[in-house]
Formats: structure tokens, C-alpha cells, sequence
């Protein structure tokens, strides 16, 4: 018999090496290969095999269109991100880190989504009482729910099977295994091996099937990048622990758009939808003190205002420290380049801090012209007008340059109250109610610091 050549897989991103590595060369993890495990030996010297039915290839064009049949889940933030709710016998990873909100967002979804059939939440995490507990909570025991929990993937599989459910939660798929694969629960081979199932059971009997899965550090579990190949979509719930606001983001979708993000708020009886993430945003923004601004993001086809803040003060260290929390930190590098060369800002000497206020990551050049103009009010330590949003990309020789979306934006801003847009002079916005400044140059916006900066 042929050896069976070994292979060793990145649990973290599952790049494949033939020899055991200590930092992984894709994703420089470290410690996180291990050894995978042939689950089904193959014959690969070409044999004829045994005649088998099936297989028969059809026109394309006499292929029925189901696609199109979505159940909407009734949370209207999630059928956002999904493209418009959840399409039968799709298969959905939804990751996040453990304590997020995960299994809550999923007992929200069994409670609420309108099928026909019954809907079955698999839990390997934990016991029917503390389920039960969570569903108290969330007010949603009376909702038609069925609940296994189980780990053995053979038995939840039977079980799938008799019952035929029109929705499946598994939380997670960490946990569970298959006694046919040798290595532990939460290896790649094992989730490999599960997500072959969920495979099946969502598009062989057209059932919809939610994978949960955390995000664990440094290789400990094998990470749901392994998957991302094998389901329709990869939903990733992320936020702060120490804020209530939580943020479901689709990092790919066979079925919608991977720009929208969904918002919620975590209160004491489960995720509440946030339809106006402006103003939750924003609703800490103090009085107009220095250093903060007000830009917005298009996220999707939704524009968000946030607020930009920025801190400039002598460094102690011999080399300045610059710091951007939700924003890009070579746009920054860039950013400062800029007002130290054109603006003659001594920054040599300064820390520097960014921080896009609420969580939200704002990587769109158009928030430019807002973390400038926070540092330059930082710097001079006088604040922006209050009334005021900006809106433009900077480049190398400190022009001000046009942005996508800019109606959409500035449509956002005068809802919540703007007045005043310093916008990029070739704008080709329309908007009316409010008062645009144009500018080319970012030494035009200088004065808008009032008196002599
Ligand atoms: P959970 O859904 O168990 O997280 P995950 O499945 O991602 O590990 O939620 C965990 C946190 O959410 C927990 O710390 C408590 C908090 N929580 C609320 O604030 N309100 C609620 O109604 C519920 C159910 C949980
Ligand atoms: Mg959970």
C-alpha cells in the first residue's frame, strides 16, 4: 500500500505545506499548522472505477431559477448585510469572537424568521437550561424552536434528516466532530469535515444552515478563514467589548453585496436593529472642543456621519508616536506628510493619535480632509465650527480631491442637523439646505480655524 504522504494545514488560514512550519509564510501566524488528516483515501493510479448513476450535465438555459427565494428574517439590520434576507438552502459562516453576541443574534433570527417548517438550533456550547435562559431573555420562548444539543456530527445528522427543519443554527461548528476523523474537535479536518455536512444538508436538502464559528487567537482553534471557500457567505459580528455597539460586516456573499454593514446595539433583552447609526455616533460628541471633526462614510448605499478625533502632544520618546484606532495608519503617515510639508506644521516632536470615535473602521480616503482637519485644530488647539462635516480626499501635494457618493453624504448630514460642508471645489453635488465651501488646496481650509492659526 502506498504511504500516505503527510500534510500540515495553517489553522488560521489554511495554507497547505508539506512540512510542519512554525510561522505560517501566508498569514505569519505562529504555531498554527497541524497535521491533516485524509479523511476519504483515493486511489489516484486510474483505475477504471465501478459505473455510477448520476452525473448527467444539463443545459444551462433549461436550469430553473429558484435563486431569488429569500425568507426574510424579520431583523431588518441582518437582512441588510444578507442582500435582502436569507435565500433557501444557503450555507452562512457567521464569525466572531466569543462573548460578542453571536449565539444571541442567532436565537434572535430562530425567533423571528417567518418559515415554512420547523427551524432547529444545534448547540454544542451549551446545556438546554442556559439556552433556555438566553430565550427568556430574549423573549422568545414561545417562538416555535427546536433545540438539539449534540456534538456527534452522525447524530445531528440523523436528526437533520428526520425532522427535514427549514432553518439549522449550529453553534459551533467548533465544537462538533466526527468519530469517522480522528483528530480533535475544531482542527481543520474536522471542521473541513462538518462544513461537508452543512454543505449537504443546505444544498442537498435545500435547507438553510447557519454555521457559527469563532474567531479564536493564535491557532488555537482552527479559524473560519479554513471555510470561507466551502459557504455562500462569511458574516463577521465584530464591536467592542467595552461599547454596546455591534457590527455585522459580510466579508463575501454569493448573494448580495459585501459593502453594507449591519449596526446594533446590545441592551439587556438581546441586539436591537440601529436604523439611524448617525445619531448613536454622534451622540457622544461633546461641545466643540479641539481636535474633533465630523465626516461621513458611505457604507454600502448608506451614508454614517462619525466623529474624527485627533490629539497632538509633545512626545517623551525620541521618536514621535503616532496612534490611528479605525483608521488607516499609512493614510495617516501620509496625512501628517502632508501638513508638515505644505501647512508647515512641526509635527517632528509631536505624538499623534487618531481615532474614528463609535468602533466604525474608516478606511475611504474621503475622510481625509476630516482627520486633517482634526489634527490641524489639535495642533492649534482650537476647535472646528460645530455645524460643520468634511468631505474630501487629500493628495501628495495637499490637493483636495473629489469623492463618490458626495449627494448621498451630505443628504445624511443635513438630516442631522449640518449646516456648513467644506467639500473639494469640483464637487458635482446638488444639495440644497445647506452652505458648500469649496476648496482646492488644504491650505484654503486653514481659516476655517477662525482667528490667525
Ligand atoms: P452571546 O450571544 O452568548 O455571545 P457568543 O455566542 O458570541 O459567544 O452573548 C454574550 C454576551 O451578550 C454576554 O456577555 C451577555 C450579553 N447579552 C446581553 O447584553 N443581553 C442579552 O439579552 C443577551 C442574551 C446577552
Ligand atoms: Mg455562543
Amino acid at each position: 500500500m502506498a504511504k500516505v504522504k503527510k500534510t500540515y494545514v495553517c489553522s488560521n488560514c489554511g495554507h497547505v505545506s508539506a512540512q510542519w512550519l512554525g510561522q505560517c509564510p501566508a498569514c505569519k501566524h505562529w504555531n498554527s499548522f497541524e497535521e491533516e488528516v485524509p479523511v476519504v483515501a483515493v486511489d489516484l493510479k486510474g483505475q477504471a472505477r465501478p459505473a455510477v448513476a448520476g452525473g448527467e450535465a444539463m443545459l444551462l438555459s433549461s436550469v430553473s431559477t429558484e435563486e431569488g427565494e429569500r425568507l426574510h428574517t424579520g431583523i431588518s439590520e441582518l437582512d441588510r448585510v444578507l442582500g435582502g434576507g436569507l435565500v433557501k438552502g444557503s450555507l452562512i459562516l457567521l464569525a466572531g469572537d466569543p462573548g460578542i453576541g453571536k449565539s444571541t443574534l442567532t436565537m434572535q433570527l430562530c425567533a423571528q424568521i417567518r418559515v415554512s417548517g420547523a427551524v432547529l438550533y444545534i448547540s454544542g456550547e451549551e446545556s438546554k437550561g442556559q439556552i433556555r435562559n438566553r430565550a427568556e431573555r430574549l423573549k422568545t420562548l414561545d417562538a416555535n424552536i427546536h433545540l438539539l444539543t449534540e456534538t456527534d456530527l452522525s447524530k445531528i445528522d440523523a436528526a437533520i434528516r428526520r425532522m427535514r427543519p427549514a432553518l439549522i443554527v449550529l453553534d459551533s461548528i467548533q465544537t462538533v466532530y466526527d468519530g469517522a476523523v480522528s483528530s480533535a474537535p475544531g482542527s481543520v479536518t474536522q471542521l473541513r469535515q462538518v462544513a461537508t455536512f452543512a454543505l449537504n444538508w443546505a444544498k442537498g436538502l435545500g435547507i438553510a444552515t447557519v454555521l457559527i464559528g469563532h474567531v479564536t487567537k493564535e491557532g488555537a482553534v482552527a479559524g473560519p478563514r479554513v471555510l470561507e471557500h466551502m459557504v455562500d457567505a462569511v458574516l463577521y459580528f465584530e464591536g467592542d467589548r467595552q461599547s454596546n455597539h455591534r457590527m455585522l460586516r459580510a466579508f463575501k456573499n454569493r448573494f448580495g453585496s459585501t459593502n453594507e454593514i449591519g449596526i446594533f446595539d446590545m441592551q439587556s433583552d438581546g441586539l436591537v436593529a440601529v436604523e439611524n447609526p448617525s445619531a448613536l455616533f454622534l451622540s457622544e460628541r461633546g461641545d466643540a472642543v479641539p481636535g474633533s471633526s465630523v465626516t461621513a462614510v458611505v457604507e454600502g448605499c448608506r451614508p454614517i456621519l462619525v466623529e474624527v478625533q485627533a490629539l497632538v502632544a509633545p512626545t517623551v520618546f525620541a521618536k514621535p508616536y503616532r496612534s490611528a484606532t479605525g483608521a488607516d495608519y499609512s493614510r495617516l503617515s501620509m496625512l501628517l506628510a502632508v501638513l508638515e510639508k505644505r501647512l508647515g506644521l512641526r509635527l517632528g516632536n509631536q505624538d499623534v493619535y487618531v481615532n474614528i470615535a463609535g468602533g466604525l473602521d474608516v478606511d475611504a480616503p474621503s475622510a481625509d480632509l476630516a482627520i486633517a482637519m482634526a489634527i490641524l485644530s489639535a495642533y492649534h488647539d482650537r476647535p472646528l465650527p460645530e455645524d460643520m462635516v468634511f468631505l474630501g480626499e487629500i493628495g501628495l501635494t495637499g490637493e483636495v480631491r473629489r469623492v463618490p457618493q458626495l449627494d448621498r453624504a451630505l443628504e445624511e448630514a443635513k438630516h442631522l442637523g449640518f449646516g456648513r460642508a467644506l467639500v473639494p471645489a469640483q464637487h458635482n453635488a446638488n444639495t440644497s439646505g445647506m452652505t458648500l465651501l469649496g476648496i482646492k488646496q488644504l491650505t484654503e481650509a486653514v481659516h476655517i480655524l477662525g482667528g490667525h492659526a
